[in-house]
């Protein structure tokens, strides 16, 4: 008797020093690597979304709006836990009844076919907790708002914006690269293409006294080249 009640003893002791049971800690999950691997496929996962005529599901940043609009909760502290159990529960089982999707969607995608055996409840949580944080109504305004304002900019600013060469150049002094308003005095309004080039293919040794080296800049639009030259030119005045 006594012998076997000290190895009950034993083994619950063992079980607690390994962390097995119950109260196991949760494995810790990379939740938007998750989403893309095992939701990507149908539900593109950009804010604000990419759509497509023949996508096979809504954007999931529609999705998660939708589904936080239409979840009902009596009190908001308890809206992250109930989206997290309805997504979790939902990619499973999914249903026409269950689903908060419009008739005309629903008829249009069909319903989402059951992820099970192809995603854990584990990390069904973890991605839903991704979720509802990322796909963030006042974060998407945030984006929106950033945006608006990029794109009222003239186009030259958005180059030097996204390109950063006022990280090197100065508009009127010298930095670690010529100012604009040298390079504009050496050439004139006639030489744009001149620009455009070192632009396109970066510029080394047409300066004296600098130590780094122009990079290119391969990606920019030609209407985008243009503008830029165009305002480094008028910065002779
Ligand atoms: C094979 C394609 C496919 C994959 C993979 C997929 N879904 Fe879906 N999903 C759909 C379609 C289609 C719908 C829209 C119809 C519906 O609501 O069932 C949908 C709808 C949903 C909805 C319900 C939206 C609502 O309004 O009720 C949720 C939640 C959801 N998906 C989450 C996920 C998550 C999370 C994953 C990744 C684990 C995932 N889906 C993977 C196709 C897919
Ligand atoms: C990493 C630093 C750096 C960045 C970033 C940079 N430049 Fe330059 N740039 C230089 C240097 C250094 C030179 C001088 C190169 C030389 O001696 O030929 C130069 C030269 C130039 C010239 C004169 C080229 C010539 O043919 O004489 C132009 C025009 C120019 N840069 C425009 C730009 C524009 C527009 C951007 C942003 C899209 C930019 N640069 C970003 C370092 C930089």
């Amino acid at each position: 008797m006594h012998r076997s009640l000290t190895l009950a003893h034993l083994l619950v002791v063992t079980a607690l020093f390994l962390g097995c049971g119950d109260h196991a800690p949760k494995k810790s999950y990379d939740a938007k690597a998750l989403i893309v691997q095992k939701c990507a496929e149908c539900h593109n996962l950009d804010m604000p979304p990419k759509t497509f005529p023949d996508e096979k599901a809504p954007p999931m940043m529609a999705v998660t709006f939708h589904v936080r609009d239409f979840m009902k909760v009596e009190n908001p502290s308890e809206k992250r836990q109930k989206f997290i159990d309805f997504v979790t529960d939902y990619v499973i089982n999914p249903s026409a009844s269950k689903s908060f999707c419009d008739k005309k969607s629903l008829q249009e995608y069909g319903v989402m076919p059951s992820q099970k055996g192809k995603v854990t409840e584990d990390e069904l949580e973890a991605i839903a907790g991704y979720m509802y944080d990322h796909y963030d109504p006042e974060k998407f305004m945030e984006i929106m708002t950033q945006r608006a304002r990029f794109m009222a900019l003239p186009a030259y600013k958005r180059v030097l914006e996204t390109k950063n060469c006022l990280g090197c150049h100065g508009i009127e002094k010298d930095k670690i690269a010529p100012s604009f308003k040298r390079i504009a005095k050496k050439y004139g309004q006639a030489d744009e293409a001149t620009i455009i080039k070192s632009i396109e293919n970066g510029s080394r040794g047409k300066w004296k006294g600098f130590k780094v080296i122009m990079p290119p800049f391969k990606d920019l639009n030609e209407s985008d080249k243009k503008a830029i030259a165009n305002w480094i030119l008028e910065q002779a005045k």
